[in-house]
């Protein structure tokens, strides 16, 4: 049976699994319907202004507060350590990390390959890759540092979640907000993909300006789940990642037992199919800004924590233009994935599963038979960008890669050479 959802982004949602959980009129009543426990989760500061206020009110069988004591777990491979290696001003690329062979749930299968910033400091991200190939049956995970937005790439997930369950395949995102506690089932068996966890301002859609009142990514697109309980028992994992490192205590039940449920601090999840792609139709494109899909602020007006920009099907319509994405360096920091099809910028070395890291000012762009392709193309017509679907997770502040990833077998230490064949073309008048 398909799963039921919630349309809009950022709103008041409420959702009850059982008619008449919810209490009219007031947030706590003195005794809940059903016998259930009221517990607020807050995501923003309680004096929050109001268009940033998150919290969500839940009403479940066994408080939050209910497990055992936590105790902490020897350092794995999912970790905020982004001080390991000295960061590196070289372009970097990887080919496609591969599925376990062991069996691997989602959460022993996050492979930390970057970040910055830190959860202590609430600014910054975490770059992370994910392999796995079993479910999470009879443990749980929150994320106290940060939201996790979750990228698919190979093989659907089931996310079984405080708030309901939440199904996402390749070409889709799930958000996870910070704190809300879940687990993660693989109808397919296997699952790779991509995540951005976001130790700062919770994602939003980014403004409009000009474009109006449409465009970009819709609000009614972006679906959350409904209320569905989990009422079981048994000797359970509940595991907390707080400030980089991972807890574990044990739980006697399901802590994903909330009956219903109010608020705006929720999952989500958005299909990048339905991205309202917008570019020139004269000449040049405009800069890679205009495919965010969701954004986290910084202190700094105009200036990310994140960018969560996709590159996807689209037409190249800019007349006398070169088309493919230009030669250029950033200020900012930017990790790519592929998800689906062929990159336009690049004509090899960037498959589905692989992943790119173009540091602060490094220069990067099409790679030499790219250039040479586009500089003579035809540009009378437009042509479909069709079989594809990259994204990027771009930040301010630079991306320290990890240890593992340095030493990962996936790093492409000839990547460079794909820039080396662009000729000297100038010919100065004589
Ligand atoms: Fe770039």
């Amino acid at each position: 049976m398909p799963l039921a959802y919630q349309s809009g982004f950022g709103n008041e949602f409420a959702s009850e699994a059982i008619p008449g959980t919810l209490p009219a009129g007031r947030n706590s009543p003195q005794r809940v319907a059903h016998g259930l426990y009221a517990e607020q989760v807050s995501g923003s500061a309680f004096t929050a202004p109001r268009h940033l206020n998150r919290r969500t009110w839940t009403y479940r069988i066994r408080p939050g507060a209910l497990h055992g004591a936590f105790a902490p777990q020897l350092p794995g491979r999912f970790h905020n350590r982004f001080a390991e290696v000295p960061p590196t001003p070289n372009q970097l690329r990887w080919d496609p990390f591969p599925l376990p062979e062991a069996p691997t749930d989602f959460l022993d299968g996050l492979l930390t390959l970057a970040g910055n910033g830190g959860p202590d400091a609430q600014c910054g991200i975490g770059v992370h890759a994910y392999a796995a190939n079993a479910d999470m049956r009879e443990r749980f995970f929150y994320d106290a540092d940060g939201e996790l937005l979750l990228v698919p790439q190979q093989g659907r997930l089931r996310i079984h979640t405080e708030l309901g369950v939440l199904e996402v395949e390749p070409q889709e995102i799930a958000v996870l907000p910070r704190g809300i506690r879940w687990r993660i089932e693989l109808p397919d068996g296997a699952a790779r993909g991509y995540v951005a966890e976001n130790f700062g301002a919770p994602l939003r859609l980014p403004e409009l300006g000009p474009i109006g009142a449409n465009g970009l990514a819709n609000p009614r697109d972006f679906l959350a789940p409904v209320a569905a309980y989990e009422d079981t028992e048994g000797d359970f994992e509940l595991i907390a990642k707080f400030q980089g490192g991972l807890w574990s205590a044990r739980i006697g039940h399901s802590p994903l037992d909330v009956v219903g449920w109010h608020g705006n601090h929720v999952p989500y999840k958005y299909d990048l199919r339905r991205f309202n792609t917008i570019g020139s139709i004269s000449y040049d494109h405009p800069d890679p800004s205009i495919f965010t899909v969701l954004t986290s602020a910084s202190d700094t007006p105009g200036t990310a924590n994140l960018d969560f920009v996709i590159f996807p099907p689209r037409w190249l319509a800019g007349e006398d233009t070169f088309r493919p994405p230009w030669f250029h360096r950033n200020v900012a920091s930017e990790f790519m994935g592929l998800v689906h099809g062929v990159y336009d910028a690049k004509a090899g070395g960037f498959s589905p599963g692989g992943a790119s890291l173009h540091n602060c000012m490094s220069g990067h762009g099409p790679d030499a038979a790219t250039f040479d392709k586009a500089s003579s193309a035809d540009t009378s017509r437009p042509e479909k960008v069709a079989d594809t679907m990259a994204f990027m997770f771009e930040t301010r502040m630079v991306l320290r890669p990890t240890r593992q990833a340095m030493d990962a077998s996936q790093l492409q230490r000839d990547y460079a050479e794909c820039w080396q064949g662009l000729r000297r073309n100038f010919q100065p008048p004589r």
